[in-house]
């Protein structure tokens, strides 16, 4: 059996939260494998309407022949857009939409980024150390592992990847790359660990987990992840009608802290601010406070495991 493209996490409590209304508009912001945008669709009536983002093209390609039915020149109500979700507010402009209903983001990368081994998004697979979202330009990891400074290297797997160890491993590769250029995804694994060469399936699951983290902070970098969702929320808010959602999965401590202090305080900085009375001034009522898979889910889909669906609501 082929790897599936994506299995979308929470496919029912994302859907449950959103509440869909059938003549509104929706945004999917990460279409991925489409699965949660072909479940948005399903809920809209005729007048309804879907965009759906993402800046890997590769997930338009799955899509146009996974869902034809979403493509069929008898479907205008559903629209995708090739783009990074941090410009959101400009395609709307663009398609004449002053407000949407709800926004949903299933933040990071889907299994297809993962599983694929010239992506470079994994070191379970030798490839290039690639790791952007959308390949039609930006730096890669490579380029971030052969000319940041030491300094830089150990900020970004500090900040990114919460390594305590950050400061050594940046030492480690800033020494390696003196030899020779690091520019695939097992050269870096064995560099982190101080090794010649890897074993993958044997290595213990403390070094995994190094690996996983250095891996986790560098795609973060590439691809500025937390600087797109930063402007993401944002627009979203400034979009959203009231009464309308905005549902968020995130997959890491980062993310969701970011989701989590811009729902209860409405600003990007979590800084709560306090009417009179003491009662906090925010512009969303909490719908979903960090809910995750159930243990059957996890049991189907263990890369669910991670996932958390923080919902708001504009008030
Ligand atoms: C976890 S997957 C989404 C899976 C999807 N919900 C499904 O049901 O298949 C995340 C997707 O979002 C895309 N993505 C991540 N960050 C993005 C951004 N800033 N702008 C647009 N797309 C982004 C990735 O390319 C990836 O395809």
């Amino acid at each position: 059996m082929s790897t599936p493209y994506h299995i979308p996490a929470l496919l029912t409590e994302t859907l449950e939260g959103l509440h869909i209304r059938p003549e509104g508009v929706y945004v999917d912001a990460t279409f991925g494998g489409g699965g949660h945008s072909r479940a948005m669709y399903g809920q809209l009536s005729p007048q309804g309407q879907l965009f759906s983002f993402d800046r890997d093209p590769d997930a338009l390609a799955q899509a146009q022949t996974t869902y034809p039915d979403l493509f069929a020149a008898e479907h205008p109500r559903f629209t995708f857009v090739h783009s990074d979700f941090r410009y959101l507010s400009q395609w709307m402009d663009y398609y004449h939409i002053s407000a949407i209903d709800g926004l949903l983001a299933d933040l990071g990368v889907s299994f297809h980024h993962f599983d694929t081994a010239e992506r470079g998004f994994s070191f379970r697979f030798q490839g290039p150390l690639d790791m952007r979202m959308n390949r039609g330009g930006g730096k890669t990891a490579a380029d971030i592992v052969n000319t940041y400074s030491e300094e830089d290297l150990a900020r970004v797997f500090y900040q990114y990847g919460e390594l305590s160890q950050a400061r050594p491993l940046a030492r480690r590769i800033v020494k390696a790359r003196q030899q020779q250029p690091v520019l695939r995804t097992e050269q870096l694994a064995a560099i982190a660990l101080g090794e010649n060469t890897l074993d993958i399936e044997t290595l213990a699951p403390l070094r995994k987990k190094t690996l996983t983290l250095l891996f986790q902070a560098l795609r973060i970098e590439v691809n500025d992840e937390l600087g797109a969702l930063r402007e993401l929320l944002l627009s979203a808010t400034q979009l959203l009608r009231k009464g309308g959602r905005i549902a968020i999965l995130t997959y890491h401590s980062l993310e969701d802290r970011l989701v989590k202090n811009f729902f209860r305080a409405g600003n990007l900085e979590g800084e709560v601010q306090k009417d009179f009375y003491g009662n906090i001034l925010t512009p969303f009522r909490i719908i979903e406070k960090g809910r995750t898979a159930t243990p059957e889910e996890v049991q189907s889909n263990p890369r669910a495991r991670s996932a958390k669906l923080r919902v708001a609501e504009k008030l």
